[in-house]
């Protein structure tokens, strides 16, 4: 068995000693030949991390210790790799690559039956608005995904989401849009989730006041549990199915990606997979230290276990992606937000928090902390990932040139800081010079990554979503835990399903004296 806790002391060891960042720069000439990576149009530039080349050196050694080949030849043989939930993990098989023949033949009858149906659809112009609906994992993707395609792809159709139970959610969606031209999209990978269905409810009657009887006729669903949607009243022949080997927050690649077909067409879809297979070959066949998706999550784990860092921000340089950090957190946090290792032992530190907003917006509100705040591991502040693009879609090269020059600047600043000695310089001989050159002083040392797409295509918006799932992966392999349940969503799920057949009976049945005073707020 791994003895992780004696090689994580071991990176412990070294972060005590890891030398600044700006220094490295100095001692290893040729640092960007080793932290800098590029596959296709995405590159990363790990080297502003406090990593150095032994540093380094000892985490591909982590790796291997924790056998990550290994796992990752059981992950693309499409053995059980799930293990609490006895399932093999395929989601690369929807873009092609993995799983049997079997398998890829389902999923390129699914893939030919999803373009077909869309590009009929299209062709036939009586819908013009979809409301996708769904949550969480079927909800997260589409939406981000959205917003990317339309850097360079046109939407031929509205689409509208509603995903939370809040009665807003699904009227937002809803208004102003026609029943008679608007197609609803049901989506749930179980099709028992709970806001899911109601506003399935909610849209269907919409529909049922226009429409009627032909309500049924512009519902679609989507998911893995065909029974239940039958019961719910879809019509057998508009359900599209997936699998039980796709996880919800790995799923946009199936049919839960119908409703962007349509809007965007299948071709746009089929370059987006074409990205994500790229992405997946790279992370299959490249050795360890020259794969982007191990190299990013060896970042990740240095930042966590051995400087002690507790989160991570995410800073999309581009608004068409900046959804990317709420996708995140559900990739990353809900596959490794796991307290127990496979073996039921306790896991110590696992998946840091996840956040973060598009910039340049962040810069004017949460950037003063990542400057100089305190506590929370390392230096404090906390390791960010920015990712930028470098093509300008949005014919204003001025903005574009401001945009990047932000964000490089951002992560210099991180880095180098400013020393109080250069403050005190600046302030002269002030009076008050003791209380004002500590709080003008930047520490500095503060890491980050630097992931640049040449441009904002389909193709690279895959690429970029394959090699963020393919980190969650390797970091789980390191943790040992199983990154593809999610038990702990469950409590809070049976605890509102009693609270609210209590409300609506009038009853404040047995809880704790701040949770019956709440309910009886509204009872
Ligand atoms: O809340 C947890 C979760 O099960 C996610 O894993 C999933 O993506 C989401 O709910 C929605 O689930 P479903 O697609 O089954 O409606």
């Amino acid at each position: 068995m791994t003895d992780r806790k004696s090689l994580f002391k071991n990176l412990e060891a070294l972060a005590s000693q890891a030398p600044a960042i700006v220094d490295l720069f100095n001692t290893e000439p040729n640092r960007l030949d080793r932290f800098v990576m590029r596959e296709g149009p995405l590159r990363a530039d790990f080297s502003k991390q406090a990593i150095s080349g032994n540093a380094l050196d000892a985490l591909l050694d982590l790796a291997a210790k924790c056998h990550l080949e290994e796992w990752r030849a059981k992950l693309f043989a499409g053995e059980t790799v799930n293990t609490s939930e006895d399932r093999a993990v395929l989601h690369m098989a929807l873009r092609g690559v993995g799983g049997t023949k079997d398998i890829q033949d389902d999923v390129n009858q699914m893939r030919r039956h999803m373009a077909e149906f869309a590009d009929e659809i299209r062709a036939e112009g009586k819908f013009k608005s979809i409301v996708h609906i769904g949550i969480g994992g079927s909800d997260l993707g589409p939406r981000l995904v959205s917003d990317g395609f339309e850097a360079m792809a046109e939407q031929a159709l509205t689409l509208r989401f509603a995903e939370n139970v809040d009665g807003a959610s699904i009227n937002d969606a809803l208004s102003g849009l026609d029943p008679k031209e608007t197609l609803v999209i049901i989506v749930s990978k179980s099709f028992g989730t709970q806001e899911t269905k109601m506003n399935g409810l909610s849209a269907r009657a919409w529909l049922s006041e226009s429409l009627g009887d032909k309500a049924g006729e512009h519902m679609l669903a989507v998911t893995a549990n065909r029974e239940r949607a039958i019961d719910f009243g879809i019509k057998t022949e508009n359900i599209f199915d997936f699998w039980d080997w796709v996880g919800g927050r790995y799923s946009v690649w199936s049919a839960v990606g119908l409703s962007l077909q349509i809007a965007y067409g299948p071709d746009v879809f089929s370059e987006f997979l074409e990205g994500a297979e790229a992405m997946d070959m790279h992370f299959r066949d490249q050795p360890l230290q020259e794969n982007l998706p191990v190299m990013m999550a060896l970042t990740g784990i240095w930042n966590r276990n051995a400087m002690g860092y507790s989160s991570l921000a995410v800073i999309p340089y581009s608004r068409r992606i900046r959804k990317l950090a709420a996708f995140l957190q559900q990739l990353e946090m809900e596959s490794n937000g796991k307290g127990a290792t496979r073996d039921g032992e306790p896991a110590g530190m696992t998946c840091p928090v996840i956040w973060g907003d598009e910039g340049t917006n962040g810069q004017h509100a949460f950037f003063q902390w990542l400057h100089q705040g305190t506590g929370l591991g390392g230096n404090g502040g906390a390791p960010v990932d920015f990712v930028a693009v470098l093509k300008d879609h949005e014919n204003r090269p001025e903005h574009h040139a401001a945009l990047l020059a932000n964000c490089f600047a951002q992560s210099e600043a991180l880095m180098i800081g400013k020393p109080e000695a250069i403050v005190r310089k600046e302030l002269g001989d002030r009076a008050d010079i003791d209380a004002l050159a500590p709080q003008k002083t930047f520490p500095g040392n503060r890491p980050s990554t630097t992931i640049t797409l040449d441009e904002l295509s389909p193709f690279a918006l895959g690429h970029l979503i394959a090699l963020y799932e393919h980190k969650v992966f390797v970091q789980g392999v390191i943790w040992n835990v199983n990154s593809f349940d999610q038990w702990g969503v469950e409590l809070g799920k049976v605890l509102a399903t009693t609270i609210l057949d209590e409300m609506k009976a009038g009853e404040t049945g047995h809880h704790d004296a701040s949770t019956t005073a709440l309910m009886g707020l509204v009872t």
